[in-house]
């Protein structure tokens, strides 16, 4: 029987319930599938943070290293000044770990949930591949002459070749292994910063001539992707785009799947430690009340099996998911969702 060990870090307001409904649907493909899964909690978030003044120790990291993967409800505390625990927690753990594609499947589960008129499941089907750990994320940059009618900020773009090559590449192979349209698009904004841009539209077309001939390249702007997102998602199979950038597109890309409520991404590092998550966020005003709709966190836990190797026990959930979301929720917004949380969880439970 094989074995994995998953850290599990719930995380603030809603993270723990929604990783409770993961782990409870996880257990069921463990069983199913013949897998034992074995969780070792971790108390991180803005609680821990308010007690003690530690965001995420180094102890913790040094720890959370050691799995192969990491399920994660929700960073983000009401009373935390933002960025603290984003930075802190979030982002290190992204960095360090070196979890270096955000990898955020969109796709529609049930023409219901779709706020775009006429658009049906085979319609929204893409992928976007985020880079992870670069670009305006890094923390380059600073504030002189503070709080002065001088003041200067400065924050700026980090694009390695190493960075940007080994993040096409995951796309190229990403692409191939999909099988879909076969295509890849690089999402970027050549017409402007001709500085960035210019590296990864170099690379990109050095690596997809090379290595990925069988890789239709395109290329968009940023600004005219999320036009095509709404206007044309059928278009998108596979896209590839910075940090900045790829965070923007898919929480448009997460409102066109139907809501934050069934968005999930991945944090990934191929060879080392990956990080999974709803992408939504902890959603304070629904803390504990259970309304907060779980399926994101679900679809997360079935990505984190899909990285493990586990394809079948993934697939599996999702096809669960898709029935559920098709055969009951009434929305999948938070509260109107006609089942409570723990309710949900138990429908994906018994349909897998
Ligand atoms: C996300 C979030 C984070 C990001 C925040 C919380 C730092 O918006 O995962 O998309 O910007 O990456
Ligand atoms: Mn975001």
């Amino acid at each position: 029987m094989k074995s994995y060990n998953i850290a599990v870090i719930g995380g603030d307001g809603t993270g723990p319930e929604v990783v409770r409904e993961a782990v409870k649907v996880l257990e069921v493909a463990a069983k199913k599938f013949k897998l034992k899964l074995d969780y070792t909690n971790y108390d991180l978030g803005g609680a821990r943070y308010l007690r003690t003044g530690e965001a995420l120790p180094d102890s913790v990291l040094a720890e959370l290293r050691k799995f192969p993967a990491i399920l994660l409800g929700a960073i983000g505390h009401p009373d935390v000044k933002p960025g603290i625990l984003e930075k802190g927690i979030l982002l290190r753990t992204r960095f360090e770990l070196e979890q270096y594609i955000n990898l955020r499947p969109v796709k529609l589960y049930d023409e219901r949930f779709c706020p775009l008129k006429a658009k049906k499941p085979e319609d929204i089907d893409f992928v976007v591949v985020r880079e992870n750990n670069e670009g305006l994320y890094t923390g380059v940059g600073g504030i002189v002459f503070k709080g002065t009618p001088n003041e200067v900020a400065l924050q700026e773009s980090v694009n390695t070749r190493r960075g940007v090559e080994r993040c096409l590449r995951y796309a190229f192979e990403f692409a191939r292994k999909r099988n879909k349209g076969k295509k890849l698009m690089l999402c970027g904004k050549t017409n402007v910063l001709t500085y960035a841009f210019d590296l990864w539209e170099r690379a990109f077309h050095e690596i997809g001539q090379k290595d990925y001939p069988d890789i239709k390249r395109e290329y968009a702007h940023v600004d005219a992707t999320t036009m095509w997102f709404v206007k044309n998602p059928e278009w998108f199979d596979v896209i590839v785009t910075d940090n900045l950038f790829g965070d923007i597109i898919t929480d448009l890309g997460a409102m066109v799947q139907g809501g934050m409520g069934i968005a999930a991404g991945g944090n990934i590092n191929p060879q080392g430690t990956s990080m999974f998550e709803p992408i939504g966020g902890s959603a304070p005003k629904y803390t504990d009340k259970g309304v907060i709709n779980p399926l994101a966190a679900i679809c997360a836990g079935a990505m984190m099996l899909d990285f493990l190797g586990e394809t079948k026990a993934a697939k599996a959930i999702e096809t669960a998911v898709i029935k559920i979301t098709r055969e009951k929720m009434k929305s999948l917004a938070a509260g109107k969702m006609g089942y409570s949380t723990s309710e949900v969880g138990d429908l994906v439970a018994a349909a897998l």
